[in-house]
C-alpha cells in the first residue's frame, strides 16, 4: 500500500480538455507506480460550458466548498464558440483562482532541447525563464461599471486594483525564488503611461527590494520587454508582472519556447490554506477538438508542476526530462510539434519512456 494517496480533483472543461488531461492522469498514475510511496485518487468534475448550457452556470454554487478538501486541482481548459469567453473564464477560472486565493501563478517559460522556436539562432540556454504573475486582482479583478448601456452616452468604466497587500505579497514571492535560485529578477512596469498602478508597483518593487540586496534587479516596462523576449531572451531569468502584463508576456513566452501545445501554469496559494490548481495554459482549441490531435506535452509539464507541488520534485524533473527527450528524438510528438501521434499515442510513449532509466537524466 502506498504512504500517502492524493486526492486530484479533475475539471477536464470544453473542447481538448478531456482529451489532454486523460493522458496527464494516465501519466500521473504512471509516476505513481513506479515510485511506489504515494498513489493518486481522481474524483471528475463535470463543469464547464456544456455544464453551463444545461444549468445557467459554469459550476454549481457549492464548488468551491466541494473542492477545498483536495490536495490540487487539475484543470484541462474551458471556452466553447456559443459560449460568452467572460462567462466561461470568470465563472470558473478565475472564480477558483480567487476564491481559493491562488494568488501566484507560475509560468516556465523555457525552451527544451527540439522544441520549435521561431527566434533564428536562439539556443535552449537562451531562453529559460520563471513569470511570476499576479493572479488575484490587478487589471482582472472585475472591477468596473457600465452606465447607460446601448445609448450614445454608453460609458464603460474597467478599474485595476493593485492593493498594498497583493502587490507586496507577489513580489516578496518573486524575490524570494529569484534568491532561493541564484537567478536576477526583473519587474514588468507600465509606470509612465499607468500613473497610479505601476507607479505604485515600482515603488513596492523597490522597498521589497531593500530586504533582498543580493538578487540582481531590473525594470522593463512592458511594451520593451515584449521587445527584448524577442530580441534577447537571455536577460530574463525570475520575471514578475501584474495579472494583464503576465497573461500576454507569458503567451509571446509559450510561442517562443515550443508553443501553445507545451506551455503550462501553476496557479499557487503558498500558504496552502487551499487547493493549488494546474493548468495548460492553452484554450479549448474547438479547432482541433475531438480529433485526437491536440498536444498534451502542456499538460503532462502542469502534472509534473503538480507532483512538485506536492513534494515530489524528482518526478517533476523525470517529467521534464521525458518532455525533453520525447522532442531531443522525435518520440511520440503530435503534429504541431512537427509529429505524427495522435494525443494518446503522445501519452503512451510518454509512460513508457518514464519507464525508462535514460529519462531520469535531468533536461
Ligand atoms: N485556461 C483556459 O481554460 C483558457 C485559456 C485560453 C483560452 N480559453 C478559451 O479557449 C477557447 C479558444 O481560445 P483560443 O482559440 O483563443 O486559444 P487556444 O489556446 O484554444 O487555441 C489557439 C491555437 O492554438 C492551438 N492549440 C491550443 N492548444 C493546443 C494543443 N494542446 N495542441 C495543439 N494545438 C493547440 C489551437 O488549435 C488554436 O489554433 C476560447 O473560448 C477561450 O476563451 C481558455
Amino acid at each position: 500500500m502506498p504512504a500517502k494517496v492524493f486526492q486530484i480533483a479533475v475539471i477536464a472543461g470544453d473542447g481538448i480538455g478531456p482529451e489532454v488531461v486523460a493522458e496527464g492522469c494516465k501519466l500521473l498514475e504512471k509516476a505513481a507506480e513506479l515510485d511506489g510511496s504515494f498513489a493518486f485518487r481522481f474524483t471528475d468534475f463535470p463543469w464547464g460550458c456544456d455544464y453551463y448550457l444545461k444549468t445557467g452556470r459554469m459550476m454549481p454554487p457549492d464548488a468551491l466548498a466541494t473542492l477545498s478538501g483536495f490536495d490540487a486541482i487539475l484543470l484541462g481548459a474551458v471556452g466553447r464558440p456559443d459560449v460568452p469567453d467572460h462567462i466561461s473564464l470568470r465563472g470558473l477560472l478565475l472564480a477558483i483562482r480567487h476564491g481559493f486565493d491562488q494568488y501566484v501563478n507560475i509560468r516556465p517559460v523555457r525552451l527544451l532541447p527540439g522544441a520549435p522556436c521561431p527566434l533564428k539562432d536562439a539556443k535552449p540556454s537562451d531562453i529559460d525563464m520563471t513569470f511570476i504573475r499576479e493572479n488575484s486582482e490587478g487589471e482582472y479583478a472585475g472591477a468596473g461599471a457600465w452606465l447607460y448601456e446601448g445609448t450614445p452616452q454608453e460609458v464603460v468604466i474597467q478599474d485595476g486594483v493593485f492593493s498594498r497587500k497583493g502587490t507586496e505579497r507577489i513580489i516578496r514571492y518573486a524575490y524570494e525564488l529569484a534568491r532561493r535560485e541564484g537567478r536576477s529578477l526583473t519587474s514588468i512596469s507600465k509606470g509612465n503611461a499607468l500613473n497610479y498602478s505601476m507607479v505604485f508597483w515600482d515603488r513596492v518593487f523597490k522597498e521589497v527590494g531593500e530586504e533582498y540586496p543580493d538578487v540582481e534587479t531590473h525594470s522593463l516596462l512592458v511594451d520593451a520587454a515584449a521587445m527584448f523576449m524577442v530580441k534577447d531572451p537571455r536577460r530574463f531569468q525570475v520575471v514578475v508582472a501584474s495579472n494583464l502584463f503576465g497573461d500576454i508576456l507569458t503567451d509571446l513566452g509559450a510561442a517562443i519556447s515550443g508553443g501553445m501545445g507545451l506551455a503550462a501554469g501553476a496557479n499557487v496559494n503558498p500558504e496552502r490554506a487551499h487547493p493549488s490548481m494546474f493548468e495548460p495554459i492553452h484554450g479549448s482549441a474547438p479547432d482541433i477538438a475531438g480529433k485526437g490531435i491536440a498536444n498534451p506535452l502542456a499538460t503532462f509539464w502542469s502534472a509534473a508542476q503538480l507532483l512538485d507541488h506536492l513534494g515530489r520534485r524528482e518526478w517533476h524533473d523525470r517529467i521534464l526530462a521525458v518532455i525533453s527527450r520525447m522532442l531531443r528524438d522525435g518520440i511520440g510528438l503530435t503534429r504541431d510539434v512537427g509529429g505524427s501521434a495522435s494525443t494518446s499515442q503522445c501519452g503512451d510513449a510518454a509512460a513508457r519512456l518514464l519507464e525508462d532509466a535514460g529519462a531520469t537524466r535531468a533536461p
